[in-house]
C-alpha cells in the first residue's frame, strides 16, 4: 500500500497538519511525515513536533537562510529525491509557504497527486510571495480543501482542474484539541508582566522588511492604551536588531517582548488577553475559535481571511501608528459580543480531509 506523505516546513504548517496527522494514525493509513527544513530553530519547528506529540519526521533536512528563490528550489530538489525513494500515493502540503510551492511542484512533476489544506484563500496583494504560493499550488492539485464557501468560489472563479472539497480549517480542530491541555499545563501566565494586556505578533516581509512599517508597529505598541506582550518571530526580531531599534523597544515600559513561544503558551496567551493585534494568518483564524473568541486587529493592507471580518471578530487596520492606536481604543471600549460559531468550521476538518481522502485513493 502506497503511503500518504504529509509535508510541513513552518510552524504553522506544523499546527495545522497535527490534526490530520491524528486522523490517519487513527485510520491506521499508511503514512510518512516529512519535514523540509524552511523553519530550523528548536522554538519555531521541533517544539511544535515535541509538544504536539506528532512521530519524529521520517525525513527532515536542514535548510538554513537562504533567499526565496534558493529556498524554493533546495526544497524542490530535496522532496523530489524522497518522492523517487518513496512514492507515495499523494502528497499533502498545508498553506502558502515557499515550502509549500517547493512540495506540491516536485509532486507533480514525479507525477504525484498534491492536496492541498487550506485551498482557495486569496488577498489579492500580489506583493505578498504567499499569494503566489497559493495560486500556483492551487492549480497544481488534484484535490482542494477549502476551508469556507469564499475559499471554494475563489477556487471556481479560477477555474482549477482539481475537486474542491469545503472541510472547515484544521486550525480550529488544532485549537479545540490543544486548548484543555495548554490551560493544564501551560505556566505562562506567571512570566506576564501585565493583568490586562494585548497580545501582538508581526512577521509578514511585506511589513517588518519595511523599517517604516516595523517602526510604527513598535510605536503603537509603545503608545497602546494597554500594555503589549509580543512573541517575536525570528524575521522580525532580527529586523529589529538590523536597525538597532531592539534595545530600545526591549526597555519600553508597556511592551513585553518574549521569544517564540510554543503553541500551549501561546493558546494560553490568546485566551487570556484582551486583543490581539497581528499580521499572521493562523492568529486571525484562531481567534474566531469558541474557545478563544477575541476582537483582532490584522496590521495589514488586507487579508486573505475576510470571513473573520465579515464575522465580526477581525478589523483590517493598515499600518499606520495612529490608525492602530485609534481602533485599539474603539475596540477595548466598545467590547462588541462576538459570534459563538467560528467561520472556520467546528473543528471537524482533519476527520473530513481523512475520509475524503479515503474515500479516493485505495490505501
Ligand atoms: C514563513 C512563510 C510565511 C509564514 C511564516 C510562518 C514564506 C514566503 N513565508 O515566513 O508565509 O507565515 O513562515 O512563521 O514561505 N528564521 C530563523 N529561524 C527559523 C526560521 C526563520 O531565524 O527557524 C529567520 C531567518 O532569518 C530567516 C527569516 O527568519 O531568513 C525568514 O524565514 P522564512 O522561513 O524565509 O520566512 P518567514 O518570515 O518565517
Ligand atoms: N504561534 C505560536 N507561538 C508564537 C506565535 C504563534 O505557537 O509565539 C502559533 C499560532 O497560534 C498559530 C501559528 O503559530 O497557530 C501562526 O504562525 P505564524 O503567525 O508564524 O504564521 P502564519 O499563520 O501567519 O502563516
Amino acid at each position: 500500500m502506497k503511503p500518504v506523505m504529509v509535508a510541513v516546513g513552518t510552524r504553522p504548517e506544523i499546527i495545522k497538519m497535527a490534526p490530520i496527522i491524528r486522523a490517519l494514525k487513527k485510520t491506521d493509513t499508511p503514512m510518512l511525515f516529512v519535514h523540509c527544513g524552511q523553519h530550523y530553530d528548536y522554538n519555531m519547528s521541533q517544539q511544535f513536533i515535541e509538544e504536539l506529540e506528532l512521530p519524529a519526521p521520517d525525513y527532515a533536512q536542514q535548510l538554513k537562510t537562504y533567499s526565496q528563490g534558493t529556498q524554493t528550489a533546495r526544497i524542490i530538489i530535496y522532496i523530489e529525491s524522497l518522492l523517487k525513494k518513496t512514492s507515495p500515493a499523494t502528497v499533502l502540503v498545508e498553506g502558502d509557504t515557499n515550502g509549500v510551492l517547493a512540495t506540491a511542484l516536485a509532486a507533480v512533476k514525479c507525477g504525484i497527486q498534491v492536496g492541498h489544506v487550506e485551498a482557495g484563500l486569496r488577498s489579492f496583494d500580489l506583493r505578498m510571495p504567499e499569494e503566489h504560493n497559493r495560486r500556483l499550488t492551487d492549480h497544481v492539485s488534484t484535490y482542494l480543501f477549502a476551508p469556507t464557501k469564499t475559499a471554494e468560489s475563489n477556487l471556481e472563479k479560477e477555474n482549477v482542474w482539481g475537486e474542491i472539497y469545503v472541510t472547515g480549517n484544521t486550525v480550529i480542530d488544532a485549537v479545540m484539541q490543544h486548548m484543555p491541555i495548554a490551560q493544564r499545563k501551560s505556566r505562562i501566565m506567571e512570566t506576564v508582566n501585565f493583568k490586562k494586556f494585548i497580545l501582538a505578533t508581526a512577521h509578514r516581509a511585506e511589513n517588518v522588511d519595511d523599517l517604516a512599517v516595523l517602526k510604527n508597529f513598535m510605536q503603537a505598541f509603545a503608545e497602546a492604551p494597554l500594555p503589549v506582550v509580543c512573541p517575536l518571530h525570528p524575521r522580525t526580531r532580527k529586523r529589529l536588531r538590523q536597525k538597532n531599534l531592539y534595545r530600545k523597544i526591549s526597555q519600553s515600559k508597556n511592551l513585553q517582548i518574549l521569544p517564540p513561544l510554543g503553541y500551549l503558551d501561546f493558546l494560553v496567551l490568546m485566551k487570556n488577553c484582551e486583543l490581539i493585534i497581528t499580521d499572521s494568518g493562523g492568529v486571525q483564524e484562531e481567534a474566531t475559535a469558541p474557545n478563544i473568541r477575541k476582537p483582532v486587529l490584522v496590521a495589514r493592507l488586507s487579508t486573505e481571511r475576510p470571513e473573520a471580518v465579515e464575522a465580526g471578530f477581525s478589523h483590517v487596520v493598515g499600518t499606520n501608528r495612529e490608525k492602530i492606536v485609534n481602533m485599539i481604543k474603539n475596540v477595548l471600549t466598545q467590547q462588541k459580543s462576538l459570534p459563538q460559531k467560528s467561520p472556520y468550521g467546528e473543528g471537524d476538518a482533519a476527520n473530513k480531509i481523512v475520509g475524503i481522502l479515503k474515500g479516493k485513493i485505495p490505501f
